[in-house]
């Protein structure tokens, strides 16, 4: 595995392979491993698999969240080895954001200011607009964005698609421990009570989706799931609701989408199920 940390070094590689990126912050885990191991499958043995590693700055709100975010390189690093990934980018914020060098912006128009955009203003800008250099630096082929940041995905599709960027989206099923909780790096920030507790949000999940199965009716499936999220006195609830695929309105029929955000031992989590 080559670890290469400028754009010009990532220019050079050679070309020829099919290209697949996976975009990450680092603190990488199991379920930055499935997306690599999706990726693997989707660009054959012989394609070139890229993994970056940037903490943005520009998609944090709150500097303290932003200074205390993990950085783990030489961990992450031995992940990405292991996962038989070719090429590790971890570019500097300068590399990333030259002064005085005009990049491409891009908004995420309504959807940047509903759900999380609501109490994150500009994040899913920010967002798109790293997506898109990064996009633009490993001229990926393909990439897999996880569906556990479900708004995350739907925005990456959005930007691509206007941009007209010639690369694949696939959405991949959010890993989840053996009690159904969703991984991801903010779980090791909860107490031992906090993390037995947010056992009630995939369970609650569930219960919208089996509701909303069997009802058709989407009041009635969201009121299931926020009864099992009212009996867990430590959890905070931002929202739980029910949207289309794109997020819109809940659709009278079809593919519909579950979303819970909520907040336990001051730890934001967020959930989904189709
Ligand atoms: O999901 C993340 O880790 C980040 O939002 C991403 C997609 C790498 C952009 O900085």
């Amino acid at each position: 595995m080559r670890i290469l940390t400028t754009v010009a070094e990532m220019t050079a590689l050679e070309r020829g392979s099919r290209r697949g990126a996976v975009l990450t912050m680092g603190a990488l885990h199991a379920g930055h491993g499935e997306l690599m191991r999706r990726s693997r499958e989707l660009i054959g043995p012989d394609g070139l698999l890229i993994v970056t590693v940037f903490v943005n700055p520009t998609q944090f709100g709150d500097p303290k969240d932003l200074e205390n975010y993990p950085r783990t390189l030489e961990a992450d690093s031995a992940l990405c080895e292991a996962a038989g990934v070719d090429v590790l980018f971890a570019p500097t914020v300068q590399e990333m954001y030259p002064p005085g060098v005009p990049l491409p912006q891009f908004s995420a128009g309504w959807l940047g200011s509903v759900l999380e955009g609501r109490s994150r203003p500009g994040h899913f800008d920010a967002v798109a607009s790293v997506v898109h250099r990064l996009l633009s630096i490993t001229q990926a082929d393909v990439t897999c964005f996880g569906e556990k940041d479900y708004q995350q995905l739907v925005v990456v599709r959005q930007m691509v698609h206007e941009a007209g960027l010639n690369v694949e989206v696939v959405g991949v099923p959010t890993v989840r421990d053996d009690d159904g909780l969703a991984l991801s790096s903010r779980n090791i920030r909860l107490s031992a009570a906090a993390r037995s507790a947010a056992v009630v949000i995939p369970r609650a999940l569930m219960a919208v989706a089996e509701s909303a199965a069997a009802t058709g009716n989407a009041d009635e499936a969201c009121a299931a799931g926020n009864a099992i999220l009212a009996r867990q006195p430590l959890l905070q609830i931002d929202y739980l609701v029910i949207t289309d695929v794109e997020l819109g309105p809940a659709p009278a029929t079809g593919a519909a989408r579950a979303l819970v955000a909520a907040t336990l031992d001051g730890v934001r989590l967020i959930d989904n199920v189709p």
